[in-house]
């Protein structure tokens, strides 16, 4: 991606329009159906471009929909830092001065989501493009990139996290907590124990940093929307809901409020669970829709689900390494981890990589414990040096080759709970004989350490001045331009020059 924008966008049409200016964004002005198509051809879109040249796409003619779809804005580093503002590397960095420095959302008293209200009879959730993103598999329409907004009736306090939602009828839809102990299942939970329904506003369209912010992994009663300030580097505008006492974005595209019953759950689902497997229906709550409010011309943002990798995997990815770094940074003080990355592919969770800084590699084993320790789903610690690019898997997959003894350098954490769905875990139930109930499953972490562990030979690279010197004449070889990959970058930057080409005297070797 070009140039960084001056600062983080304030909504989603903003941010569309840079993508766009920056040749990141492709219009499909043909007629989809939100049914099969949208999600049959974004898929394709993503699954054959790599990623340096990944796009979004604003579906703008969906059949029997006034309202455009937009997919695949978040999906690479440099997308989700132009969001912010900020250069790729960055993300981990924009994600701590963001907890550190979060800022109270102020309160307006009217906002373009207010454009167009809708209650009582022209209330329909029909109306909004939500696509079928396992076409021929999922239960019905999602709502795959709600920002859902409640409050804990204790403190007042509120959450955000995105649950999906599956559009039951005009004025219905589900909502899916992962599990009990996501924050608004715990409200769900505080609300159901006094038998009130619980107030929710799903933000559709969210701006950029409400998204990212929604997906994060806080600790209970950390009110996402001031972090979602943090992100921005300003307070965020909300107005007050016209049908719940709820704080809501001014800037959204859309917003749906509603109550959710404690006694009344529907069958929810088959949908795709985020490590690409069909889970089975169940019984989840349930939002009685009391008002749809939009901009005047609003964009529908979903996230193609599921098969890794896929649209939203950086977003969740994210929401959990930005507050990892955080806490292991400036709360815990942990000492000699220099980068963190999840491996693609892995689904936002399953395969946690560590880069260690040079000076602490002796510590690996201690540091890949206190990793497990927050366990989020990972499966796969990977601990390597400082020379890998930890976001390239060619060298991640050298690193695990030539770097680790698996019976030396491999360590196990049994009985460890996993919140994922997977093969792995239903193969487990088998084993013991027993049904896979609700999670937490069981499961285990292996650490693998795969740092040099001793004086070794050098690389097989030539020296990094041969290198350059050798890009700095590209252009007289007469071909295509390159950009130079980081993994090599990296390579050459941290292994030093062996005696200067120059140097050495070849007259000898020449008999
Ligand atoms: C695209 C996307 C889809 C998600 N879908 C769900 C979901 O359906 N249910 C769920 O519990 N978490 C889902 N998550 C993860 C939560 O948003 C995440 O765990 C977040 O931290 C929840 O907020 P909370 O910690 O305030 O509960 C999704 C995340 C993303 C990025």
């Amino acid at each position: 991606m070009s140039a960084l924008p001056v600062a983080p966008f304030v909504d989603l049409s903003s941010f569309l329009s840079h993508l766009e200016r920056t040749g990141r964004l492709h219009r499909v002005s043909k007629l989809v159906d939100k049914d099969w198509e949208i999600a049959c051809l974004a898929r394709w879109a993503m699954e054959s471009t790599p990623e340096k040249d990944s796009y979004a796409l604003l579906f703008e003619n969906v059949k029997n929909q006034s309202v455009p779809v937009a997919v695949n804005l978040f999906s690479t580093p440099e997308m989700y830092g132009a969001a912010l503002g900020v250069h790729s590397d960055e993300l981990l960095m924009a994600w701590a001065k963001a907890l550190d420095r979060p800022y109270k959302p102020v309160e307006v008293a009217n906002g373009p989501v207010f454009d167009v209200i809708g209650t009582d009879s022209q209330l329909s959730l029909l109306k909004l493009p939500a696509p079928i993103w396992t076409p021929g598999r999922d239960g019905g329409p999602y709502l795959s990139a709600a920002s859902v907004i409640t409050k804990d009736p204790d403190t007042g306090i509120q959450n955000m996290g995105i649950y999906r939602m599956q559009i039951h009828d005009q004025n219905h839809v589900g909502l899916s907590f992962g599990s009990k102990l996501q924050h608004g299942a715990i409200h769900y939970s505080k609300y159901s124990k006094r038998q009130l329904p619980m107030p929710v506003a799903a933000v559709i369209g969210a701006p950029p940093v409400i998204s990212f912010a929604a997906a994060a992994k806080t600790a209970y009663g950390v009110d996402e929307m001031e972090i979602a300030g943090g992100l921005a580097g300003s307070a965020l505008q909300v107005v007050r809901g016209k049908t719940v006492d709820l704080a809501i974005p001014a800037q959204a595209e859309c917003v749906i409020e509603g109550f959710v019953r404690c006694d009344a759950l529907r069958m929810e689902g088959p949908f795709g669970e985020v490590l690409g497997y069909l889970n089975q229906s169940s019984p989840a709550p349930v939002v009685d829709v009391t008002a749809i409010y939009h901009r005047a011309a609003p964009i529908h943002h979903g996230y193609v689900q599921q098969m890794p990798p896929s649209d939203g995997h950086l977003v969740m990815e994210m929401g959990f390494l930005g507050p990892l770094w955080f806490y292991l940074t400036r709360k815990l003080g942990l000492k000699g981890v220099r980068n963190l990355a999840i491996a693609r592919g892995s689904a936002s969770l399953a395969i946690l990589v560590a880069q260690i800084e040079k000076a602490h590699v002796s510590e690996s084993a201690r540091i890949g414990r206190a990793l497990a320790k927050f366990n989020l789903g990972q499966k796969f610690i990977y601990l390597v040096d400082e020379d890998i690019d930890i976001r390239d898997q060619e060298t991640l997959n050298w690193a695990l080759s030539s770097r680790v003894d698996p019976e030396r350098d491999i360590e196990f954490i049994k009985d460890f709970p996993t919140f994922q769905y997977d093969p792995s875990t239903l193969a487990r139930a088998a084993k013991d004989g027993r049904e896979l109930g609700a999670p937490p499953y069981p499961s285990s972490v292996a650490i693998v350490n795969a740092t040099v562990k001793c004086a070794v030979p050098e690389i097989s690279l030539p020296g990094r001045s041969v290198m350059f010197k050798a890009l700095e004449n590209w252009g007289e070889t007469g071909l295509p331009p390159i950009t130079p990959r980081k993994r090599l970058d990296r390579l050459l930057h941290t292994h030093s020059d062996p005696v200067p080409a120059s140097d050495q005297n070849f007259d000898s070797h020449q008999g």
